[in-house]
């Protein structure tokens, strides 16, 4: 039997990564939303562009939860954009709603899944993902250190011009805003980056990468980022698929590593068929260590909040 993904959320990050998974003919996709018409447009189109791409992976569109049972792994991008001047925290309790309806009704039909959360403020999203579903916390994972890692990558490409694929790194904390770098794990092609670029201009790139969200937020106008998005939710999904275990940047239930316990932070994790198959600790500079500490506390001041109304 094919390997089935069901995307909930049949908006920009997620007919995207209908999109990119439909391509790959690594799964079925059943893409949901609560809007009629559009998921199932959206997947009409898509099941047009298989001939062309030589696939023939199954593509749904759906207002019924009850086509996504069975699903081996559910992408959650259910909720409501980051609109211009708005910030994550202003979306927590109107997606906080949207999070527990659709994962409750979809954990039920499927008891074996994987979640993979996407929705902002997605560090929160994912621990209320965990809460509601009862899954095993390797099994709930979060969407966030790629991404903000890719942006970082992408800077210091333009920076060097040299090829993002060169560039390597690896941030902790939460999505965005909470991001913590660490430059001293960055390279070019094993270089250090220090080599190549001044402290002080490093700084700006991370601040550009922390902010880049709300960059394009700014460019867009209405919507934000998807295509870098989408392309981050996908390599969890291949990680996960073809076990291929990369060591991937992603919001993950700590249990004591880092010195934190029982909230949801962005950290290295190895990603296989099993989900978060291990949780890799890194030795932290005093400095890192407080923003990374910072960034915990803001997630668990956060979930307070959403739990609370
Ligand atoms: N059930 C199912 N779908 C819902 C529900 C619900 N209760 N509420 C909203 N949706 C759908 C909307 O109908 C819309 O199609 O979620 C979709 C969201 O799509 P977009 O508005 O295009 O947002 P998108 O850019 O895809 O971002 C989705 O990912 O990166 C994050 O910050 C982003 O939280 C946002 C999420």
């Amino acid at each position: 039997m094919n390997t089935k993904v069901s995307v909930l959320g049949a908006g920009n990050v997620g007919a995207t990564t209908a999109h990119l998974i439909v391509q790959s003919g690594l799964a079925d996709v059943v893409l949901f939303d609560i809007s009629d018409g559009v998921p199932q447009g959206k997947a009409l189109d898509l099941a047009e562009a298989r001939p062309l791409w030589n696939v023939a992976s199954s593509i749904v569109g759906t207002n019924d939860f009850g086509d996504t049972r069975g699903s081996d792994i559910i992408v959650v991008t259910a909720g409501l954009p980051r609109k211009p001047g708005m910030s994550r925290d202003d979306l927590l309790h109107a997606n906080a709603g949207v999070i527990r309806q659709v994962v409750s009704e979809t954990a039920k039909l499927s008891p074996d899944a994987l979640f993979i959360v996407v929705t902002n403020p997605m560090d929160v999203m994912t621990q209320i993902s965990r809460e509601v579903s009862g899954f095993k916390s390797s099994r709930v994972i979060g969407m966030g250190g790629i991404l903000d890692a890719s942006r970082f990558r992408t800077f210091i490409s333009f920076e060097l011009g040299i090829s993002p694929e060169d560039i390597e790194t690896i941030v902790l904390g939460g999505h965005g805003d909470f991001m913590v770098p660490l430059p001293e794990y960055t390279t070019v092609k094993g270089i250090p980056l220090k080599e190549f670029i001044a402290p002080e201009r490093i700084n700006e790139l991370i601040h550009r990468a922390r902010n880049g969200g709300a960059e394009i937020v700014a460019l867009l106008k209405t919507g934000s980022a998807y295509y870098a998005p989408a392309a981050s939710v996908f390599q969890m999904v291949k990680s996960v698929i073809l076990d291929e275990k990369r060591l991937l940047p992603c919001a993950a239930l700590l249990d004591g590593e880092y010195g934190i316990k029982g909230t949801y932070v962005g950290v290295p994790v190895i990603l296989g068929r099993n989900g978060v198959e291990k949780i890799i600790e890194l030795n932290l500079t005093d400095d890192e260590a407080a923003q990374f500490s910072k960034s915990a506390h803001a997630v668990r001041e956060m979930v307070a909040i959403a739990l609370s109304k």
